[in-house]
């Protein structure tokens, strides 16, 4: 077997010992005489499953009794609709513009309701977060946030404090940050960078923020009826819940979030210092707004971008290549990417550029 250092964005890399585990559950689960894949999600069996799962991420992230956990279908993008749906009681929300993915959400609600965009970095190519002090409206129905923006490798070193609730797409630093859920009304993610498998999103909803879905939502994605039928108004993804359990009792035997967070700080620490120092590469982001868990970096040429892409790949240091709108290179570095990963990754940038 030759398990290649993968640094995709998404879908990602998952912990080896996790897929060795699934792979040896895969036609029994225990002793059930079935796999995870063939048994009712409403089974005891498979109930089990997932409020292990649920229990295990409540631990994980110290989520209060007072919030409700859900699995939903539909990935992030799903929830970019479903949360006008759900919070936009008044008709106008407050959106912080620090990427792709959060322009995409401000789009969505815009057919619901007011989009107010208080603050925005996109005519500077999202390579910092912009400043939204003092343009918080007070009357808003919710703020949203994106706090690590994927695609331009920037996130959040403070979190906005205003009258609204904080909605947050957590989609790519979920697990891997150390957060307060206390300071949001709802966090979601989808859960294919740090949580497990695609074709998942993690909810995790303040409880008195359910029960005001506008009159025409779907009941799918109405998150009160999804709480009421404890994430099983229709079939869940089991499969990806079970992953995404076993990803997480992966997590808890590394010491939990807050050991992983230093991990991953470590991590990017090797690449930014790295990058500071290079003649050839440098980092795209803002230094201050830098994320810990996607690294952007170019030569400056595009050819030699596409050949250190190349050369990456032939020692098996996979998916380099930056996002199609920005080009250049991006370094997913998420839980499941070892260290060693990140040092072999260092060590063939010192290589291509001693050959330059
Ligand atoms: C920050 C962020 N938000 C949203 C999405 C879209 O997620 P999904 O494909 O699960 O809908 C992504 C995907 O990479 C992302 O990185």
């Amino acid at each position: 077997m030759a398990r290649v250092y993968n640094f995709s964005p998404g879908p990602s890399a998952l912990p080896l010992p996790v897929l060795e585990k699934v792979q040896k559950e895969l036609v029994e689960y225990g002793t059930t005489g079935m796999s995870v894949m063939e048994m009712s999600h409403r089974s005891a069996m498979y109930l089990d499953i997932i409020h292990d799962t649920e229990a295990r991420l409540r631990a994980l992230m110290h989520i209060p009794e007072n919030y409700a956990v859900l699995f939903l279908h539909g990935g992030a993008t799903a929830q970019f609709a479903s949360i006008p749906l759900n919070l936009m009681v008044k008709g106008a929300a407050d959106y912080i513009d620090s990427g792709n993915f959060a322009h995409g959400a401000a789009g969505e609600a815009a057919k619901f309701g007011k989009v107010n965009i208080v603050a925005s970095s996109r005519d500077d190519q999202y390579t910092y977060i912009p400043d939204w002090k003092g343009k918080l409206n007070a009357d808003a129905d919710y703020l949203h946030i994106t706090t690590n923006n994927t695609i331009y490798g920037t996130h959040y070193i403070e979190l906005p404090e205003g009258p609204a609730p904080l909605v947050a797409d957590m989609s790519s630093n979920i697990l891997g940050e150390v957060y307060d859920v206390n300071k949001f009304g709802v966090i979601y993610a989808g859960a294919q960078k740090n949580i497990g498998p695609a074709g998942l999103c993690v909810l995790i909803v303040r409880k008195d923020l359910l029960g005001n879905a506008r009159p025409e939502t779907p009941k799918i994605y109405n998150w009160a009826t999804q709480a009421d039928n404890e994430s099983m108004l229709n079939t869940p993804n089991t499969f990806a819940i079970y992953v995404a359990g076993q990803c997480m009792a992966w997590l808890q035997e590394q010491g939990g979030v807050e050991a992983i967070a230093e991990v991953n700080k470590q991590k990017a620490a090797l690449l930014y210092d790295f990058l500071d120092n290079s003649k050839l590469f440098k980092g795209t982001a803002q230094k201050e707004y830098r994320s810990v868990m996607n690294v952007t970096f170019v030569t400056g040429d595009k050819d030699k971008d596409a050949a250190f892409v190349k050369f990456a790949a032939s020692k098996g240091l996979l998916n380099v290549k930056g996002h199609r709108v920005v080009g250049g290179m991006r370094a997913s570095i998420y839980n499941a990417m070892p260290i060693e990963g990140v040092k072999a990754l260092v060590a063939a940038m010192k290589e291509f550029e001693a050959q330059d």
